[in-house]
């Protein structure tokens, strides 16, 4: 087993800067077997024009290489890469194992996944595997140690790519062999079956287990499943992707120590703990399609790159796919504006992305993404689409200055995997709580704030941090909220949010007031919840004489030692403490049982100084994020206008903007979805 093997840190730094020292990575997924020979020509002529100096190649070609069990065919796969390389275009190659070959599964059908119901699924898509299967498993590291015995060495080669998007489609399996993997992972886990049967409760609904034999995957039951069953089983899952990932990663490892690896995130993608997952790569890149007909998707998508450039904190991360335009897999796909997907580009590389690639360079004739935007659509060079990217590219060369400058960030948006697994299994309270709903009322305001955040494991150092945002940590682990409170101690301040440090790692109830581990920092106790019904807001008195409203849930809380800022003014639950605000140690703890509107949030947040709004986005109007990097020779404050108007942002003079090469007075137009990169040096 590979997986959390620190030794794969060794040498990443260096692997990353191989890859990033110098430029912005910028490029696309290549699908060049879907074309004819003459097509790639073309291909890389418009390359070299668009400025794509990465070009990801090989993500489903395992029935194109290995055509039949043990044939192979790597003739065309070498013709690609010295075609690239020839043109100094650099190949993220990528391992082939997302979408096995019809043979596969034609001759070993129980390499195929088999839903909850016990419904096999079939080949004739991608993403068609068990990852417990062991004939797929030697079957995928046979073709991955081909792969590198027959290109493994070439120049082009500059980054492995593994698989693709693990567990996109299928991120659970339930047949016999993940039964049999079940097994083996919680005896580990556990060691005894008393354990066992302790950590799931099965005390309950006579669910005690006898033998591990007896165990089986959360199938499809009349009713609820055991919840400590189900959180163990996503554990166990997202481990068991992340160990395959790990096995391929050993193969590319040790035929090339010095290229960098990663594996395409999806952001905030629930089976996978991406969390632990970054830490085995050299870089982290992930995979952002925001609907462009969304209201909040700048906003979407800002969170989706703070969350991926905090997963790991010491590694560089990318951007391994966007859409140039459209998708095809909504039901309906709004197009980007013109400009919008340059600045939505531009605030990857604010958010401090180092490389910005496409799904996929050339829009496939056939298949079930022909419809999907790319670089090349279907127009040709003719499409206002390749302009727009052939532009980006161009611009994009600029900024090479940029790798090394960290985004800085004072606030912490605390959130883990196992949290989000167990606070959505159903049998709640509430069970249209979601993490992600709670996590964008806490950051959506300071998003609009100009406030940059990074996000955090509850358990990971946290003194570079002034504050700390808590939205629904429902399971919190003992040491993760000593964490927690020794940060606030120190000094820190620290806003948490209602359903917060209910359960222990088990999913088992802390008991007296609710709160568990960080229920000391409250000041008050937290006695019951009340889901509000669907539609009922409450109206708050805040001390300071005015009043707001809040809605969805109140805890029913009593205040002991901390000051009441707001509480309910009317109706039931009339008196009871809204927002409790407490001192701990040297620091801070505002405490808020229920779901403040924006009028209310806004009270809260102003009452922290390292939240309060960054001027010069406030001035510039909605629509316009500002991000700042800093290295040690130099800063660079990345402007992104969103909106469809043009926008007037203050700065500090004496910058040089980027993408225009001018310096900069004491303000910048920045003109609909305009963007702006002002480099200061530190010196200045
Ligand atoms: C994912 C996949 C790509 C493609 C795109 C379409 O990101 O990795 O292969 O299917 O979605 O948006």
């Amino acid at each position: 087993m590979t997986a959390n093997d620190t030794t794969s840190r060794d040498g990443r730094d260096e692997r990353a800067a191989r890859l990033l020292a110098g430029r912005i990575r910028y490029g696309g997924d290549y699908n060049p077997e879907q074309w004819p020979r003459e097509v790639w020509r073309e291909d890389v002529r418009l390359m070299v024009e668009a400025g794509v100096n990465l070009a990801t190649v090989g993500v489903f070609s395992w029935a194109q290489l290995e055509p039949e069990e043990g044939r192979y065919d790597f003739d065309w796969l070498k013709e690609v890469l010295d075609l690239l390389g020839e043109a100094g275009i650099g190949v993220d190659l990528s391992t082939p194992t997302a979408s096995p070959p019809p043979w596969l599964a034609t001759r070993y059908p129980e390499t195929l996944p088999v839903d909850a119901q016990g419904n096999r699924y079939h080949h004739g898509s991608r993403q068609h595997f068990c990852v417990h299967s062991p004939v797929y498993l030697r079957a995928a590291l046979r073709i991955v140690e081909k792969l590198v015995e027959e290109v493994g060495g070439h120049e082009a080669i500059e980054l492995w790519h593994v698989h693709n998007e693990y567990a996109c489609h299928v991120p659970y399996c339930y047949c016999d062999e993940t039964a049999r993997a079940f097994r083996s992972w919680l005896e580990k886990r556990y060691g005894s079956l008393d354990a066992l049967n302790d950590a799931w409760g099965t005390a309950f609904w006579s669910q005690r287990y006898a033998s591990f034999a007896e165990v089986i995957p959360p199938r499809m039951t009349p009713t609820f499943a055991n919840p400590g069953q189900e959180l163990d089983f996503h554990r166990f899952s997202s481990d068991a992707f992340l160990d395959e990932m790990c096995a391929e990663r050993a193969i590319l490892r040790a035929a090339r120590p010095d290229l960098a690896v990663t594996t395409n995130f999806m952001g905030a993608f629930k089976p996978l703990d991406y969390f632990t997952w970054a830490r085995e790569l050299d870089v982290v890149s992930t995979d952002n399609y925001q609907d462009p007909g969304d209201p909040d998707a700048p906003m979407r998508s800002a969170l989706h790159y703070d969350l991926v450039r905090s997963l790991d904190k010491s590694a560089p991360w990318i951007v391994m796919e966007q859409s140039s335009s459209r998708v095809n897999w909504r039901a309906h796909n709004a197009a980007k504006l013109p400009g919008a997907m340059r600045a939505y580009s531009y605030q990857a590389v604010a958010r401090g992305a180092d490389g910005v690639l496409f799904f996929q360079w050339r829009a496939s004739r056939a298949g079930a993404e022909k419809f999907h935007s790319a670089m090349v659509s279907h127009a040709g060079e003719a499409s206002p689409v390749f302009a727009e990217v052939s532009g980006l590219g161009q611009e994009l060369a600029r900024l090479g200055s940029l790798y090394g400058a960290r985004v800085e960030a004072s606030v912490a948006l605390l959130a883990s995997w196992p949290n989000w697994w167990a606070m959505e299994a159903l049998a709640k309270p509430a069970n249209d709580l979601t993490m992600v709903d709670q996590v964008e009322w806490m950051y959506r305001p300071l998003y609009q704030r100009g406030v940059t955040v990074d996000v955090c494991r509850p358990d990971e150092p946290l003194g570079a941090y002034d504050v700390l945002l808590v939205p629904s940590l429902y399971l919190l682990t003992e040491a993760e909220g000593a964490n927690v409170v020794a940060h606030v101690e120190a000094g820190g301040t620290a806003v948490i949010s209602f359903w917060s440090g209910i359960v222990d790692e088990r999913d088992q109830v802390y008991l007296g007031p609710y709160g568990g581990p960080i229920r000391a920092l409250f000041g008050c106790d937290v006695l019951e919840v009340a889901p509000l019904p669907a539609g009922e807001g409450l109206r708050l008195d805040w001390a300071d004489g005015t009043s707001s409203t809040a809605g969805f849930w109140l805890d029913v809380a009593r205040a002991t030692d901390g000051q009441v800022l707001a509480s309910v003014a009317d109706g039931p639950w009339a008196g009871r403490p809204a927002v409790v605000e407490s001192r701990r140690g040297a620091g801070r703890v505002v405490y808020v049982a229920t779901r403040l509107d924006d009028a209310g949030l806004a009270r809260v947040y102003d009452r922290v100084p390292a939240l309060a709004p960054e001027p010069g986005v406030t001035a510039a109007g909605p629509g316009v994020e500002r991000v700042v990097r800093r290295s040690a020779s130099a800063s660079f404050e990345i402007l992104v206008n969103h909106s469809g108007e043009q926008r007037t942002v203050p700065v500090a003079p004496g910058g040089l903007e980027l993408t225009t090469d001018r310096a900069t007075g004491d303000s910048l137009v920045l003109g609909p979805r305009g963007v702006a990169v002002v480099r200061r040096d530190a010196s200045r």
